[in-house]
């Protein structure tokens, strides 16, 4: 029920804005990603530079390895380049206003891309074009309250500190499991997104817990951090997917099969391929400069064991 209402307004509510098709133009966009941490990021760098080749765009790429200080570098050196707009995805919501004030002195405008930022000055970026993390924790969540029938002790694994996804993703799953009052986090911390930092995270609360059958479920914020907490629970002896709800937020393909093969049950997709969404936002406002929203929200869809089969 709840789920249903969730996935209904997703699809009603996410007010998607794709711009119309825009004809190539010579422009260069500098864009600051956060690295290559997981199966997903990578996914998404390679999208954003087919598809700038596609529209013809000049593509400063700067890979920050999950660290600001290299953002802000980037961000300063893109703005001595002059590039036509800057492509940012923060590694963290904090520490952007300065930097910001800069580009905005500049004249060139900023875009958020996946990740958000907090500044006090909503016009230091143009608009942020991303998922709904927020959605995607209370999909995850709903989706654990249907398969427990409400009743369920939960591991969690947080994705970097400080991180849009690891905030919204939490506070989303928190509000729905809030409403049924045997649903609750047992356990949580940060795996940093990673494959190995979700594998020694598990592997330490199963080494210090006497009794794992109280546990139920496992909600990783992403795929990689759920895929390393399988492993070290099949190296435990334990059964995932079988014994325990295994609910995640990515839909990358090693999810894919390992959904379809019964290890975990539920990913919530946040999809990769989305530089043809981004790009068309961005050269539309290059020519016309015309206010957006302050977000353009890109659809997230729940899969199962069912649907990973097809
Ligand atoms: O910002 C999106 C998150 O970042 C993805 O869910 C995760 O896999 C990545 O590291």
């Amino acid at each position: 029920m709840i789920l249903n209402k969730l996935l209904g307004g997703a699809v009603v509510g996410a007010a998607l804005l794709l711009a119309g098709s825009t004809s190539a133009m010579a422009v260069t966009i500098g864009f600051s990603q956060v690295g290559d941490e997981g199966d997903w990021r990578p996914a998404w760098t390679k999208d954003m530079q087919d598809e700038a080749k596609k529209e013809g765009i000049d593509l400063k790429f700067a890979d920050a390895q999950g660290k600001e200080e290299e953002q802000l570098k980037a961000i300063r050196a893109f703005i001595a380049q002059k590039v036509d707009a800057i492509i940012l995805a923060p590694v963290v919501v904090t520490g952007w206003d300065k930097v910001l004030e800069e580009a905005k002195a500049a004249g060139i405008p900023v875009f958020t891309a996946d990740r958000d930022v907090d500044v006090k000055d909503k016009s230091l970026f143009v608009t942020r074009i991303s998922a709904d993390f927020n959605l995607e924790g209370k999909l995850a969540g709903a989706w654990l309250a249907q398969a427990s029938k409400g009743t369920c002790n939960i591991v969690e694994l947080q994705g970097t500190t400080g991180a849009a996804p690891a905030i919204e993703r939490k506070k989303g799953f928190e509000a729905v499991i809030s409403q049924f009052p045997a649903m609750k986090i047992v356990k949580t911390q940060s795996g940093d997104f990673t494959t190995e930092g979700g594998k020694k995270v598990m592997e330490a609360f199963i080494k210090s817990t006497d009794n794992l059958k109280d546990i139920c479920g496992v909600f990783a914020h992403n795929d990689n951090m759920q895929l390393g907490a399988i492993q070290a629970m099949k190296e435990a002896g334990l059964k995932p997917g079988v014994d325990f709800k295994m609910v995640s937020v990515d839909y990358v393909p090693a999810m894919k099969d390992t959904l379809a093969k019964g290890d975990a049950n539920a990913s919530v997709e946040l999809r990769s391929a989305i530089g043809k969404y981004i790009y068309p936002v961005v050269l539309q406002y290059l020519k016309d400069k015309k206010e957006l929203p302050k977000w353009i929200v890109i659809p997230s869809d729940l899969h199962t064991a069912a649907t990973a089969q097809n």
